[in-house]
């Protein structure tokens, strides 16, 4: 009876403090005593329990990908963790929580808690997640550059540019690796997977923040003028001549429901094709896009997702390596 009449007493506090408005939530009077370290101790913790193990953390090393995780970066955290060596500007400081500034955020974590922090965001702070699913592909190449700020490795962010298309060059022309070069396809195909990237359909963090970077009406604009520039990136040429032989024939070859990869992505005699060119297209994404297709994080044409569905880890690095060589 009494633990009943408790009960109900409290929940009516708890009613009138949400509908009375009695709680301050104004970011000037800060928390009460005690509710900072509270919320501190339960996101380490949270972090702690669920961050991937360290034997899941992938080789961080590489140039390239530390490039593209400094080129997302630049745009997407620069706003709350500055740049390194920055001083964080005065309505960053008053913000509650503080974002910590870049070489602060990075002190207390490894590489796998960061890729949990980053991936997930953190709950009523500001910190925001991931914005697409299943692109751990690309949250590692954010932990790649926070890695590389705690070395002396880090390369120098791009902060300032005037124009969209200097922007997208920043990555499109210099970084390599798995990010695609645009000048061997056509303009129609860029612009429809800028629009694919805009609206989701087509999942990626990385390429959301672009387009969601640049004014809409400049897409069409910017698809025409990459389809026309070459791109004078550097990529390492194709060595391997057993693994590209080897992707060659698989290239040839279809199943009964499904088509062979040059039916759709090679040269027809009336010139048009099916798919994207993919010839002389970087090998790093051409190996995470198969593995895209194929895992259905990408699946927005189930012809191409049948395609890679059986592909094995090899079998995707043969072909990359055939069609990056044609
Ligand atoms: C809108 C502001 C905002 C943006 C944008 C933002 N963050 Fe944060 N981030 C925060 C805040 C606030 C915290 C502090 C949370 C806390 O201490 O409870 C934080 C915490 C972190 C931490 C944990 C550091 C620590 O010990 O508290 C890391 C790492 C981090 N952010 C990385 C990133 C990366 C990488 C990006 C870009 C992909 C990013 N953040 C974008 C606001 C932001
Ligand atoms: C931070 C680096 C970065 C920036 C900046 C960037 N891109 Fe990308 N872009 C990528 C990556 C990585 C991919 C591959 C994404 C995926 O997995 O689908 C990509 C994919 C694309 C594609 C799809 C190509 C294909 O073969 O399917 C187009 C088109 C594109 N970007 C155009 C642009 C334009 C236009 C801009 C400027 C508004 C831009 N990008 C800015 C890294 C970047
Ligand atoms: C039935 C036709 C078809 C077949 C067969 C097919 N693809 Fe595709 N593929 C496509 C289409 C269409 C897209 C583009 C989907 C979109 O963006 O709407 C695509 C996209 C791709 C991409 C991403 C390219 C980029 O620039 O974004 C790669 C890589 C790829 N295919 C490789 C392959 C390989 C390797 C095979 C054989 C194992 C194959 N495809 C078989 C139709 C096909």
């Amino acid at each position: 009876m009494t633990l009943a009449a408790l009960a109900a007493l409290g929940l009516t506090g708890a009613v009138a403090v949400v509908a009375l408005g009695l709680y301050n939530v104004s970011a000037v009077a800060g928390h009460l005593p005690g509710v900072s370290w509270v919320l501190h101790t339960t996101f380490r913790n949270s972090v702690w329990l669920r961050a991937p193990s360290e034997e899941e953390v992938p080789e961080l090393d590489d140039a390239e990908l530390v490039a593209l995780g400094a080129g997302h970066y630049a745009t997407a955290c620069v706003p709350c963790h500055g740049a390194p060596g920055q001083e964080a500007s005065a309505t960053m400081r008053a913000m509650v929580p503080e974002p910590p500034q870049i070489e602060e955020a990075v002190a207390h974590w490894e590489a796998n808690e960061l890729f949990w922090i980053v991936e997930n965001g953190i709950k009523m702070t500001g910190m925001p997640g991931w914005p697409a699913e299943g692109r751990d592909d690309e949250v590692w190449a954010v932990v790649a550059y926070l890695e590389s700020v705690k070395g002396e490795a880090a390369p120098e962010l791009v902060l300032e540019t005037s124009e969209p298309e200097e922007y997208c060059a920043s990555c499109h022309g210099e970084v390599g690796g798995q990010v695609p070069r645009l000048d061997i396809l056509s303009a129609a195909y860029l612009e429809a997977q800028l629009q694919a990237y805009r609206s989701g359909k087509r999942p990626s963090g990385i390429m959301a923040q672009a387009v969601t970077s640049v004014p809409e009406e400049r897409l069409a604009e910017l698809a025409r003028h990459f389809a026309e520039t070459a791109d004078e990136a550097e990529e390492a040429p194709v060595a391997d001549a057993e693994l590209a032989s080897k992707g060659e024939a698989l290239a040839r070859e279809g199943t009964r429901d499904v088509p062979t990869c040059l039916a759709c992505h090679g040269e027809r005699e009336d010139g048009r094709r099916k798919g994207p060119v993919l010839d002389g297209q970087r090998r790093g994404f051409l190996e995470v896009q198969l593995t895209l297709w194929r895992d259905g994080i990408y699946d927005y044409d189930p012809l191409m997702h049948a395609a890679a569905r059986d592909l094995s880890d090899e079998d995707i690095a043969a072909l990359a390596a055939y069609f990056a060589g044609r």
